[in-house]
């Protein structure tokens, strides 16, 4: 009995040592490591507003403060080329390493679609966390299309505030060129993306 309360104590102890300081228990608990370091910690404006409960997130003008100042940082392709090449894309859509302490950061990233999305229909492993991609160029290619993917691309919090999706292109996570390589992958008709299935597959 006496242990257990004095267990008890301990918890309560030391969750009201660290209640206000979550990124200190992280801090305690990890070191950096290669390219893996501990300024990860450190919230931008995005993640600390959408680390809140939502009831604290305060009115609909706050939020959409935030969605604007990601939709203000948005980088378009210099030349205005947003198309590469797809075949360069499926293999960045495919590739999970990057940016871990693991992995040479000579090398370039990858994208990690397949994580949350289904892109080619023929592939069997992927996430479903985000919506299927699958034939994604059905939309064509207007510049409505091209200019909300790019933006998606860049920094998905443009369009949806608290975005589970990583911002490729803001993050720094991948290329423009890479970028423009997936775009393709998503919206050229060759793409496997946007082949259907047919007996033979
Ligand atoms: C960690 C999970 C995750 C990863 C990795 C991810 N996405 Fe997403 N993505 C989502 C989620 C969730 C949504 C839907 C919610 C939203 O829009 O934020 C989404 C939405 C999208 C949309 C908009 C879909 C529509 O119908 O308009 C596109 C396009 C997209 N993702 C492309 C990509 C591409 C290309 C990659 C890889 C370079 C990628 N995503 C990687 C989670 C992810």
């Amino acid at each position: 009995m006496i242990k257990k309360l004095a267990i008890t104590l301990a918890c309560a102890w030391a969750s009201l040592t660290f209640a206000d300081s979550p990124s200190e228990v992280l801090r305690a608990s990890m070191v950096d490591k290669n390219q893996a370091t501990l300024d990860r910690i450190e919230q931008d404006d995005v993640q600390a507003f959408c680390s809140k409960p939502r009831a604290e997130r305060g009115d609909l003008d706050t939020m959409n403060a935030v969605r604007e100042r990601a939709m203000a940082g948005i980088e378009h392709p210099a030349d205005g080329v947003y198309l590469g090449d797809w075949v360069s894309g499926g293999e960045i859509a495919n590739n999970g390493r990057g940016l871990q302490y693991s992995d040479n950061p000579a090398d370039p990233n990858g994208g990690n679609c397949y994580a949350c999305h289904q892109l080619d229909p023929r592939e069997m492993a992927y996430g479903t966390l985000g919506p299927s991609l699958t034939n994604y160029g059905a939309r064509g290619q207007s510049d409505v299309v091209v200019q909300y993917t790019w933006t998606k691309l860049w920094n998905t919090h443009a369009y949806n505030t608290c975005s589970h999706m990583p911002r490729f292109g803001a993050q720094g996570i991948l290329t423009e060129q890479q970028l423009k390589d997936v775009m393709a992958y998503l919206l050229d008709p060759n793409s496997p993306v946007n082949q259907p299935m047919d007996a033979a597959d």
